[in-house]
Formats: C-alpha cells, sequence, structure tokens
C-alpha cells in the first residue's frame, strides 16, 4: 500500500508541533485512566467494572453530551481505593505526555467524587503529588495541582470539601469548577470562590462549554476568575468577545473533547482560529484525554489535519499556554526561550 501523501507544510508543522514544549492548562487527572490500568487497579482492589475486557469499556465512550461522558467518567473513578492507584494514574498521564514534549501541567481533581465513595482527601492528593514530585525529578516536567468543585453538587458540599482541604491547602495552587455545567451557573458558588480568593489562591472555571454566554460572564464577575475553562460559546457575545480579548484572558480550550462531546460538530468547524482571529488568547489542553480519543499532541494533530493552521498559530497557542500557566515571571521567561528555541530551529 502506498503511504497517503501528506503535504510536506502539513508534515512539518506536525514535526513542529510534536516538538515544540508545550504546557498543558486543562486536564482532569481522572480523565486520563486508560481503560487498561482501569482493569489492572480492578483487578488489584478487587473491584468490579461492569464491562468485560477493556475493548468493551474502550467501545462505550461513545457520547452525545457532557452529561453521557460524565456518567462513564465517575463510575470508572471507582477503581480508585488507595495512594498508590493516585499515583499510578498521575504517573501514567506524566510519562505518557513526557513523549509528547509536554514540560507543564496544571491538572484538576476532583476530590468530592472520591470523598463521596469514602476515599480520604489526604489520600488522594499524597498519590498525585508524590507522582508529580517524580515527574519533576525523574521527567523534567513542573506542575500544579487544581481541586475542582462539582458543580452539580451543593455550595454547602463545595464549603465542607474546602474545610477538609485546610490541612493540605499548601499543596494545592488554585481552585476550579467542572462537572454539568447547563443549570449550575457560576453564581451558585460566588461565597465558596471568594473564601479561596481571600485565602490567596488562583482561580478557574468550565464556562460555556455547554452553558451560555451569561455563565462566562458570571465567571468573570463573580468568581473572579484568572483563566476561562472551555469558552466556546463566549463566541455568541460579541461584548464578551471584547471584554476577554481587553483582559487578555487565556481559554483553556479542548479541541478533542468538543468533538467527542458534540460541542462542535465536526473538527473542521472548530471555532480556535476564530477565537484567535478575535483576539481570544486560546490553548490547545486534552481535558480528559483516556475518554476523548488523544492526548495534547493528539489535539495539536486534530486541528493541524482539519483547519488552516499555520506556524504563527501553533507558536501563539504554545505561547499563550505558557503565558497563562501559574509560574514566576522566571519559569515564564525560560519556558517562552525553549519556546522561541524550538522555533528558530525548525
Ligand atoms: N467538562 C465538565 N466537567 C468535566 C469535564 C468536562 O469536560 N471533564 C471532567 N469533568
Ligand atoms: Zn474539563
Amino acid at each position: 500500500m502506498t503511504p497517503r501523501r501528506v503535504p510536506s507544510t502539513t508534515e512539518a508543522l506536525l514535526q513542529l508541533a510534536q516538538r515544540m514544549p508545550k504546557a498543558e492548562l486543562h486536564l482532569h487527572i481522572e480523565g486520563s485512566l486508560e481503560p487498561e490500568l482501569a482493569f489492572r487497579l480492578a483487578e488489584r482492589n478487587g473491584v468490579r467494572l461492569n464491562y468485560p475486557s477493556v475493548e468493551a469499556l474502550r467501545a462505550a465512550y461513545a457520547f452525545k453530551n457532557l452529561q453521557e461522558f460524565l456518567d462513564i467518567y465517575y463510575t470508572g473513578m471507582s477503581v480508585l481505593l488507595k495512594e498508590e492507584d493516585f499515583y499510578d494514574l498521575t504517573w501514567a498521564y506524566l510519562l505518557r505526555v513526557h513523549q509528547d514534549n509536554v514540560v507543564h501541567v496544571e491538572m484538576f481533581f476532583d476530590p468530592q467524587a472520591h470523598l463521596k465513595r469514602g476515599i480520604p482527601l489526604g489520600v488522594q492528593i499524597s498519590g498525585i503529588r508524590r507522582a508529580l514530585s517524580d515527574g519533576k525529578k525523574q521527567l523534567g516536567i513542573s506542575s500544579r495541582l487544581i481541586l475542582s468543585f462539582l458543580r452539580h453538587l451543593s455550595e454547602e458540599s463545595a464549603f465542607e470539601t474546602l474545610e477538609l482541604a485546610q490541612p493540605f491547602l499548601d499543596q494545592l495552587d488554585g481552585f476550579g469548577l467542572d462537572s454539568s455545567e447547563i443549570g449550575h451557573p457560576p453564581e451558585k458558588f460566588a461565597r465558596v470562590f471568594a473564601k479561596c480568593r481571600e485565602g490567596g489562591f488562583r482561580i478557574t472555571a468550565h464556562a460555556g462549554e455547554e452553558g451560555p454566554p451569561a455563565y462566562v460572564h458570571q465567571a468573570l464577575d463573580v468568581l473572579q476568575v484568572d483563566r476561562i475553562d472551555h469558552g466556546n460559546h463566549s463566541l455568541e457575545d460579541a461584548a464578551l468577545v471584547q471584554r476577554l480579548a481587553d483582559e487578555g484572558k487565556i481559554l483553556t480550550v479542548c479541541p478533542l473533547s468538543n468533538l467527542k462531546l458534540c460541542v462542535v460538530k465536526s473538527m473542521a468547524q472548530h471555532p480556535i482560529l476564530t477565537m484567535l482571529e478575535q483576539g481570544l488568547r486560546a490553548t490547545v489542553n486534552s481535558d480528559d484525554p483516556a475518554y476523548f480519543g488523544g492526548y495534547v499532541n493528539d489535539n495539536y494533530r486534530a486541528l493541524i489535519e482539519h483547519l488552516p493552521l499555520t506556524r504563527e498559530h501553533l507558536y501563539d497557542l504554545a505561547h499563550n499556554a505558557f503565558d497563562g500557566a501559574w509560574v514566576s515571571a522566571e519559569e515564564k521567561a525560560h519556558h517562552l526561550n525553549e519556546l522561541n528555541r524550538a522555533f528558530a530551529r525548525a
């Protein structure tokens, strides 16, 4: 069989996307649980998965919307019981993205989903943190950890979680808001995020993934977020686009996630180039890579293969991620210097 001919410019862009150093700012660590690891942990912990095989589990990853995904995502977590399970999960992700030249990651975890199953917060954080520390030492990947509140639960439950987190605040870098968006607007969590901000923490929130532009407005006005996760529906509101552009807000966009959850109809219709053209500071992220068909480089590949992406777009997307990372000015300068070197060599 003759290999498919790929225009050399596309090939060059794919290679550059692979080679350039990258920061990932939107990653749910529980969403990196590959079926193979899920079965291994299920066996180790004596947990029964409702699927006969890895293939059957993977075949169930077909979603019409966010909720259909979340139902499977929360079920998949049932295999995570012990500190070493959280370690193995996080370490597997870090090893995988090291191949993609990810050098910095800011990851979410969903403690309420584990507390509900009786897993203490200290067990969760210790396992994740130990892997992040090994990731820094052995792979050179720096990281931040973001505690994400589940928005389908009450603000009271979020407050209880924040209370439980008090002994571990030095191991957390920020707070987020995820899960079922429609019907659970950011303003529902106004007081708990005010408390997080008082503690000096950074804030980010999923907004405008399925929800309306009003939810993005609320994330900005009420929660006073530092970043917006997804933000796709912002494009329906010209004044909001102008505001996001003026404020230089980073949007953590997740192309394969958007396709899998039917936020976009096809990759060719993904709005990431429109976002950049309208002055929005978009970045490329994987969200839940085990469920959505790929890690960061797969997301870049999908964009390159389906949209008229240029070298400049690639640079801007990678640059925005380092610029939006919650790291010191020195670290930022170091990463941007490395990014410039990768482009100078290309
Ligand atoms: N959206 C909302 N909540 C989530 C997601 C997502 O894409 N992934 C994990 N929790
Ligand atoms: Zn997400």
